[in-house]
């Protein structure tokens, strides 16, 4: 690994880290060389799995089951990573929902879920560390927003305005974060193979194959990195931006 992009020495606490793009991250971490703590939620046998997978490669990594979108549950999350890591020098936070229904059929309850994990989760764990981050005089946020907070899509209107949220509040909080060495950034991916696309129909997937320029849908492997650009020193002037790989789906 270029010396720029070694997290040697840094810990770092991925929510959402048991499946998908957070365990992508979590292992791009680790073979970083940082200290890694994970989070999950109803998702034991998966982060079971992950860790059992990463003890084979040689990798420790220590995790809990945590709802973001729970504000005495994010309290434990923090007693946990202080015990586990010391402190944290990286938050990722990967933890999100998803789901499509129509507008007129969306339930406020549905909303505030959205709102929960995704916006609501994002802000109270980086809460519960960025203090900590600002007296040691250094730290680094990701958060995680989508593609489809610039375009839109039907019967998301949810879950957009959760991503939309996710991107304001990392413009808000980069101010207060870069003059003390703790950047904020996130990452908008575009449609990406995991368990958040696994329910969509072959008719749907081919019709969003034939929309994008590159003509495929993204991997885990090919979002990962961007995380390990915004938390290692490579990334140490991108201030309160969203990167997007979204293989051409929005160009900004
Ligand atoms: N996959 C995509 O196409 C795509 C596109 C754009 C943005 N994203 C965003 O990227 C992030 C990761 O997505 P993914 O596709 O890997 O999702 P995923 O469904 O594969 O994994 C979600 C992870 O979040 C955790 N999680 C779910 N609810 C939680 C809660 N209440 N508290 C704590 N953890 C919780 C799960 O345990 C799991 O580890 C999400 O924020 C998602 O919205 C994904």
């Amino acid at each position: 690994m270029l010396d720029v992009f070694s997290l040697e020495g840094r810990t770092a606490l991925v929510t959402g880290g048991s499946r998908g793009i957070g365990a992508g991250i979590v292992k791009l971490f680790l073979e970083a060389g940082a200290r890694v703590a994970f989070c999950h939620y109803h998702d034991g046998a998966e982060a079971e799995r992950l860790a059992y997978g990463l003890e084979g490669a040689g990798h420790a990594v220590d995790f809990i089951e945590c709802d973001v979108g729970d504000a005495a549950d994010v309290e434990r999350l923090r007693d946990f990573a202080v015990e586990k890591l010391g402190h944290v020098d990286i938050i990722v936070n990967a933890a999100g929902i998803s789901g499509d229904r129509p507008f007129a059929e969306v339930k406020v309850e549905d909303f505030d879920r959205m709102i929960d994990v995704n916006l609501r989760g994002t802000f109270i764990v980086t809460q519960a560390f960025f203090q900590q981050m600002v007296e040691r005089g250094h730290g680094r946020v990701i958060n995680f927003a989508s593609q489809l907070a610039y375009k839109g899509a039907p019967a998301m209107a949810h879950y957009c305005a959760s991503k939309g949220g996710v991107v304001g509040f990392t413009r808000a909080l980069a101010y207060d974060g870069a003059p003390f060495g703790v950047t904020v950034n996130a990452i908008a991916p575009g449609p990406i193979e995991t368990a958040q696309l696994a329910g969509m129909t072959e008719d749907w997937r081919a019709m969003k194959h034939a929309e994008l320029p590159i003509r495929r849908f993204g991997t885990v492997e090919e979002i990962a990195p961007t995380a390990l650009l915004l938390a290692s020193k490579a990334g140490s002037y991108f201030v309160g931006q969203t990167l997007s790989p979204n293989g051409g789906d929005v160009m900004l």
